[in-house]
């Protein structure tokens, strides 16, 4: 499938959202969807308001967007940056994705958000076999969401080292490294 475009009505891009019966937010499309250039800026307000994820700089967030759209993704509801995906492909490892950073607002977790920009992503690289990430020990809901995607691909989910507490500089757990291989698209 290739990476989405834009139309709110493309079933691979928008499918209604859970519904609670009340004609909010809640009741519209979510569209998933590779950033465009200046939307960095709602990333990272989305990461800092969060307050669960290491903030990068906002620079960080706007060459992202600009430069790796193709291996980011955001969620939109309406005109807002709902959930967003920090993703690169490793120079070295050219079959591979990492994703670096996966957030949602926390008014809209529990709706598959996260997992639909994991598939879209995916989808939208047809060359990728391998998607990585670094998730703490602690991070349930992380952990979850990568253990429900490599399910949902038939896909294997091993562990490696990653990154040892000892790496860091300024006393961060240990990262370890997660491997979902390998990945096949419907
Ligand atoms: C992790 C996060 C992105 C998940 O987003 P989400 O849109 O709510 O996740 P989804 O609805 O797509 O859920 C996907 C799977 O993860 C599971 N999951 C999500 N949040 C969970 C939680 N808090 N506890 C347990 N399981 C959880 C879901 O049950 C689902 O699994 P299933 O298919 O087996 O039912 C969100 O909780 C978040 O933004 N957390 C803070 C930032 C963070 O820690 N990011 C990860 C590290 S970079």
């Amino acid at each position: 499938m290739p990476i989405t475009t834009e139309s709110p009505t493309s079933p691979a891009t928008a499918e209604p959202s859970a519904t609670d019966g009340a004609p909010s937010a809640a009741a519209d499309t979510v569209q998933i969807r590779p950033p465009r250039p200046g939307e960095g800026a709602e990333m990272w307000r989305l990461a800092r308001d969060g307050g669960e994820l290491d903030l990068n700089s906002s620079y960080a967030y706007l060459v992202l967007a600009e430069d790796f759209a193709s291996t980011c993704r955001v969620a939109v509801s309406g005109a807002e940056v709902v959930g967003f995906l920090l993703g690169y492909q490793p120079p070295e490892r050219t079959s591979s994705v990492f994703v670096w950073q996966v957030a949602v607002r926390g008014d809209q977790r529990g709706r598959r958000l996260a997992r639909r920009m994991l598939d879209d992503l995916v989808d939208g690289l047809p060359g990728v076999h391998t998607l990585e990430a670094t998730v703490t020990e602690d991070n349930t809901a992380s952990r979850r969401l990568f253990a429900s995607f490599a399910r949902s691909r038939g896909a294997e989910l091993t562990w490696s080292a990653g990154l040892l507490a000892e790496a860091f500089p300024d006393g961060q757990d240990a990262e370890p490294r997660l491997h979902i291989s390998p990945l096949t698209r419907s």
